[in-house]
This record gives structure tokens, sequence and C-alpha cells, in this order.
């Protein structure tokens, strides 16, 4: 078994954003899920994007005018979201999103975990703790907005075996195993090697964290929620802090 970190460079990050549909798809999909957030962010404003990834999000939110910190553990994505970004207003920081708090020194407008981060959050009870400090970083008003993947209700049989892109050179595939309170992603990437294909696999854990548990420890920290569909399938949940 990877951790995370472990997993996204063995698997992950030099194929995630192929995974995604190519650079220039998502970041157009980034920015469709941005203005229909209606975010109405003041001039200047500050975002922290914990797990930002390559920039699907951060660098259509710079691109808009707001000053991005991006957090990340994986360098080769900070360093692909760096080229995407040019100029842009993002400060890259690699560190353990858990640790967001030590690289920021002004309250910020907005807080975002996107695109099935939170599930990857080690333990159980890191949820409140997480919730909390992003309370406590934003100004009255202030939005956190997550999405993830439900993965409360276990799949069976052959549904765990889900494929994700496939195309002549990649093929990249994904297995569930469900454990009580975590499920056991195992990532299978076929990727071509001259006239044969080579075969990678890896495995990793991620909470299985219903909707309502995350609402609960939102509203518990002061934000009232609203809940809405995210994109490919995930859950997402619209935070104001009151
Ligand atoms: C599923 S990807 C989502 C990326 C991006 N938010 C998006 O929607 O394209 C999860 C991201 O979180 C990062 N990540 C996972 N656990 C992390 C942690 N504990 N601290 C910082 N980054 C983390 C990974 O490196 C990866 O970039």
């Amino acid at each position: 078994m990877s951790s995370v970190t472990e997993h996204y460079e063995r698997i992950l990050s030099p194929v995630y954003s192929w995974m995604t549909g190519g650079a220039d798809a998502a970041l157009e999909a980034g920015r469709a899920e941005i203005d229909a957030l209606d975010l109405h962010l003041p001039a200047g404003a500050l975002v922290i994007y914990l797990g930002a990834g390559f920039g699907m999000h951060a660098i259509p939110l710079a691109r808009a005018g707001a000053r991005v910190i991006a957090v990340d553990s994986s360098e080769q994505l900070l360093g692909e979201l760096r080229r995407l970004a040019g100029d842009l207003s993002i400060t890259l920081v690699r560190d353990d999103l858990l640790s967001f708090r030590a690289h920021v020194n002004e309250k910020a407008d907005l807080v975002l975990c996107m695109g099935d981060t939170l599930t990857h959050l080690p333990e159980h009870t890191n949820l409140d703790f997480l919730i909390q400090e992003v309370a406590e970083s934003l100004v009255p008003g202030g939005r956190f907005v997550i999405s993830f993947r439900d993965y409360s209700e276990a799949l069976v049989d052959e549904r765990r075996f889900i494929p994700v892109r496939s195309d002549e050179r990649r093929i990249l595939m994904c297995f569930l195993e469900y454990e009580e309170d975590t499920v056991v992603v195992h990532d299978i990437l076929h990727e071509r090697a001259g006239d044969a294909w080579e075969t990678h696999v890896s495995s990793y854990r991620k909470l299985r964290l219903s909707p309502e548990r995350v609402i609960g420890s939102l509203e518990s920290f002061g934000f009232e929620t609203r809940r809405e569909p995210g994109m490919r399938g995930m859950v997402r949940l619209v935070g104001k802090l009151g």
C-alpha cells in the first residue's frame, strides 16, 4: 500500500491532466465550475486552494483577478501548474494541506478543496480539524467550497471496476476494495512502450465520507451549507461563514 504522496508520484501525477481530458479541456471545465458557483469575489480576493493539482480551478480563479495560494503535496503537479499559470498571481506551496495555515498571513475570502481531495485525508478525525482551521482562516461571510466522491454506499461485484480513461497509448482503470470506514483504490495503468504494453499498479486508501457527515461538521463550525451536484458525479458543498 502506498501513501497518498507516493501513489501520486508513482501513477497519478504524470497522467493527471491526461486523465481529466487534457489540460486545456480541464481548465475550461474548471472555469465553468467556478462560474457556476457565482462567487462574486471582491477584486484581488485571497483564495486558498487545498489540493490544487495542476490548477484546474486555481488558474481560472487567478485569471479572474484572485490572488491564489495553491497547496499541494505533489511536486510534479505543482510544476505543471506553474507552467500552465505563467505569470498569474498564484503562490505555490508544497506541503500537507492540513498545515496550510503556516503559509497564510491574512484572512481569505474563499477556500476550496475540490476534485475529491477531501477523501485523501489520512483519518476521519482530520475532517473536523481541517474545517475548524478553514473557519478560522476566513473573513466573515467567507466561503469554503468542497467537492468529493460519496463512497459511503459500497459498490459491489463488477461495479467496483471503473474505467477512467483510455486512448491508443494508455488505459487507466481502478478497482475499489471497500473497508469499514475507508476504501482501498487500486489504480492500474497500461502504457504503450514500443510494441508492448507496460503495466503499473499502485494502491492507496481514501476515506468513506458521507455528505451528511461533512455537512454536520461544516455547520458545527458556523457554516451555512448548500449541497449541489458537482462535476463527474461528485457532491459539492458550499459553506458560507455566518
Ligand atoms: C484528486 S486530486 C484533485 C486535484 C484538483 N483539486 C482537481 O480538481 O483537479 C487530489 C490532489 O490533492 C493532492 N493531495 C492529496 N492529499 C494531499 C495532502 N494531504 N496535502 C496536500 N495535497 C494533497 C494531490 O497531490 C492531488 O493534486
